[in-house]
């Protein structure tokens, strides 16, 4: 719960105008507004988000990141051989840059890198760090929303093909129209080039279970700081410890939910407007969609593009998607 001061900062802070946190009051109060509950799980990543985020990818239960880690190690002379000599890489979605250093590290002579990402500051620093370790390499940070239109500078003279990077089965977490549309941009910003693709595989739902609810309760704070958020930027009222992370496979749509439920009966004020919660009410936080090697082929081919080789790892816990752009 927020004490007095703390609420009086957050309530002073909104009284400046700031285009993000706007944007955030805006959609939690329609979710909120909205039956069932359901908010964009782009809200996540505040700082303390991302920082948590990055600690689920070290558990021993989540299992993707390590997977595709090990995937693009163990497969980069051959990824590198579809890239060809001096290609760029354009990353959606770069972060910490931290997997496109397996790709690099096998390249031959990489022309350019293009991480793109919504966070300016957190790319450039990803950024001088690279150029840090790969002097030479052109590193060039596009701060944009990669999930809109885009338009990128032609590729330099001499380069190769240009090569979309898209790791950590993001795509999961988009609704279908979205990694449908997502695709079709990709498909066009790439044009004549390809994408890689990690994407997560559907399995055993007791191995998906534990991922999402690790036994460090890391994926619950993960979850509880989407209200912890609202706290710090937009002075709401969320008692925590009023709320539930509830995380389960919903097999038929092939995807782990992610929930936050009501503990009681509450009222709970949002930018300035009252909400009330049933006991047991959930807000709807995220999907993480699941994909079959042959679904994710069919729907890449359906946004355009041409598939071409698949990489697992031995269980198919994990995929990485070589797709061949269109012309
Ligand atoms: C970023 N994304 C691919 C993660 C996932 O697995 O869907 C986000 C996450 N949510 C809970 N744990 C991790």
């Amino acid at each position: 719960m927020m004490n007095n001061t703390a609420r009086f900062t957050a309530q002073r802070a909104l009284a400046r105008p700031d285009p993000a946190r706007d944007a955030f009051a805006r959609d939690l109060t329609a979710a909120l507004a909205t039956r069932p509950r359901s908010i964009s799980p782009k809200y996540f990543y505040d700082v303390q988000g991302s920082a948590l985020f990055d600690r689920i990818c070290d558990l021993p239960e989540y299992y993707p990141t390590r997977t595709e880690m090990a995937i693009l190690r163990g497969q980069a002379g051959d990824i590198a051989a579809q890239m060809g000599p001096r290609a760029e890489i354009v990353e959606f979605g770069a972060g910490s840059c931290t997997k496109v250093r397996l790709l690099l590290d096998a390249m031959d002579a990489p022309a350019r890198y293009l991480p793109i990402d919504i966070s300016g500051e957190h790319l450039s620093v990803a950024a001088a760090g690279l150029r840090r370790d790969y002097p030479g390499l052109d590193v060039q940070p596009v701060v944009a929303d990669y999930t809109q239109r885009l338009l990128l500078a032609a590729r330099p003279p001499g380069a190769g093909q240009r090569v979309g990077f898209f790791p950590g089965s993001t795509i999961g977490n988009f609704t279908p129209a979205e990694a449908f549309y997502f695709l079709q941009v990709a498909a066009q910003v790439l044009r004549g080039g390809a994408l890689l693709l990690g994407a997560d595989l559907v399995k055993d739902p007791a191995v998906l279970h534990a991922a999402y609810n690790d036994a460090q309760g890391v994926t619950a704070a993960f979850n509880l700081n989407l209200l912890a958020r609202a706290n710090r930027e937009l002075a709401a009222g969320f008692r925590l410890e009023q709320f539930t992370h509830h995380a389960f496979y919903n097999a038929p749509l092939q995807r782990i939910e992610m929930h936050l439920v009501s503990r009681c009966r509450q009222r709970v004020e949002v930018a300035g407007q009252l909400f009330e919660f049933a006991e047991g009410e959930t807000l709807h936080t995220e999907n993480s969609h699941k994909f079959t090697i042959d679904g994710l082929r069919l729907l890449a081919q359906q946004a355009g593009f041409r598939p071409g080789p698949v990489w697992t790892d031995a269980q198919h816990h994990f995929s990485v998607h070589w797709l061949h752009a269109p012309q």
